[in-house]
């Protein structure tokens, strides 16, 4: 099912700026989608056309199917939240609560289902200490996470946010797109608009380019930023990983496909061309010793010995020290650690009171692990339930499946379908592992 699809969409304001010129976009139901655009591009503009907040000069939008109309005007605007790019043209109530509720309230919801939906995206979102704050005094970036939350709370079926993560610090930006990934496993459709072209790689099923108002490219990720004249041409930057491929490949290191991760970039490289490493000394050893390779603790050392993945020292070097080693043969990835994946009810589930809680503290300490992580709402209150401390907080899936690659141990709490995705990719990895459902 198409969610939202426009087709030869055009709209002139009234002081005569084209601001889209036949633009036919289309997201389908579940789906993750990023528009990209340098500024002017239009991406405001086709927004306010996805729940009828400016009708369309020539063209057609449709909302699962139906055309917006007066008559569907009240229920597309259920079902299509829109956030806008300025928090301050959203926020208005007194305090960040009553805005949250406005929402649903406007739903004719009963109050216990409001004060039940607010409690729970103040908690998502983690701004219960700002509930009782009049919007206007907030930061930016805390204006932004309170808007989000106050189109969430309606609960939409598709959710629109323009520049979503612009202001806002590293830790907001990871926590905010976390959310917006829960909410799409839970079914919904999620578009967003962004100058961050690492983000968007990383993120979106698929990607639209608009440029002058127009649909410059729309594909998937990967042909997007294949494709390097098309990203310049369209004022675009390629993603960092993208352009350190590009140098790996012209010096013969890297090959394949463009990675848009950093797991991905690993698998570009050429092991059996990196026949020289930097690796510190397991013990004191000589210039031109036989040495064998491990990774422990995350690092790669290098013993005296023939066993394994082999080299000889370039120079000398006491234990603890940085050495080099050169002829290296064997692939140094056969040392892995396991990841144990725990799924911890979704929110939708029950969330993590729905956990038992002695479980937990069963299978962790029948399983090894070094590494911890946790992704999504619950999976991370149950963290904070259990004294347990995060060590990744960033990209949890590619963090923990990268510790793993490195000798850790590692396992990872994942609330509700957020758990097969872990799976998912770990299988990729062919790594070890095992999954426990709470
Ligand atoms: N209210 C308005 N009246 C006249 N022109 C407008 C109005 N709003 C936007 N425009 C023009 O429409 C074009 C598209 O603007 P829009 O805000 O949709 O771009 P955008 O891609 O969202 O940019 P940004 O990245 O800066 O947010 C621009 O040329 C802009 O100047
Ligand atoms: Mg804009």
């Amino acid at each position: 099912m198409i969610a939202i699809e426009t087709t030869g969409l055009e709209y002139t304001y009234t002081d005569g700026t084209n601001a889209l010129s036949g633009v036919n976009f289309e997201a389908k139901e579940g789906e993750k989608v990023a528009v990209l655009g340098p500024n002017g591009s239009g991406k405001t503009t086709l927004f306010y056309h996805f729940n009828g907040l400016i009708k369309p000069t020539r063209g057609e939008v449709r909302v699962f199917g139906e055309s917006i109309s007066k008559n569907n005007i009240d229920k597309i605007r259920k079902r299509v939240g829109i956030v806008f790019q300025e928090p301050d043209s959203q926020l208005f109530a007194p305090t960040v609560y009553e805005d949250i509720a406005f929402g649903p309230k406007n739903l004719r919801l009963g109050s216990m289902e409001i004060k039940n939906r607010v409690t729970q995206v103040l908690h998502r979102f983690e701004i219960e200490a700002l509930a009782q704050k009049n919007p206007s005094n907030l930061s930016g970036g805390q204006k932004k996470r309170a808007a989000i939350a106050g189109v969430v709370a309606m609960e939409p079926d598709i959710l629109v946010l323009d520049e979503p993560t612009s202001g806002m610090d590293a830790c907001g930006i990871t926590g905010t797109m976390e959310i917006l990934d829960e909410l799409n496993d839970e079914g919904k459709t999620i578009i967003i608009s962004t100058h961050d072209c690492d983000l968007a790689a990383s993120w979106a099923d698929r990607i639209y380019i608009l440029n002058k108002g127009r649909v410059f490219k729309s594909g998937i990720p990967k042909h997007i930023f294949a494709d390097e004249k098309l990203i310049a041409e369209a004022g675009l930057k390629q993603p960092v990983i993208v352009q350190t491929y590009r140098e790996f490949r012209a010096r013969g290191i890297s090959r394949g496909e463009v990675p848009l991760s950093v797991l991905d970039f690993m698998d570009s490289v050429d092991v059996k061309v990196m026949n020289i490493r930097c690796a510190i000394a397991g013990c004191d050893v000589e210039a031109g010793d036989e040495v064998c390779l491990e990774i422990k603790n995350g690092m790669l050392i290098a013993n005296k010995g023939s066993n394994g993945v082999t080299g000889r020292a370039v120079f000398d070097g006491k234990k603890g020290e940085d050495i080099a080693v050169r002829d290296v043969a064997g692939d140094i990835l056969q040392h892995e650690g396991t990841i144990t994946i725990i799924r911890v009810p979704g929110i939708i589930e029950g969330g993590s009171r729905a956990a038992d809680l002695d479980r937990v503290r069963d299978i962790l300490s029948k399983n090894k692990h070094q590494k911890m992580g946790a992704m999504g709402t619950s999976a991370k209150v149950l963290m904070t339930r259990l004294g347990l401390v995060c060590d990744f907080e960033f990209d949890v899936i590619q963090s923990g499946i990268l510790a793993a690659l490195r000798g850790f141990d590692v396992t990872i709490l994942a609330s509700g379908g957020m758990a097969d995705r872990v799976a998912e990719k770990v299988k990729e990895k062919k790594l070890k592992y095992s999954c426990f459902v709470l």
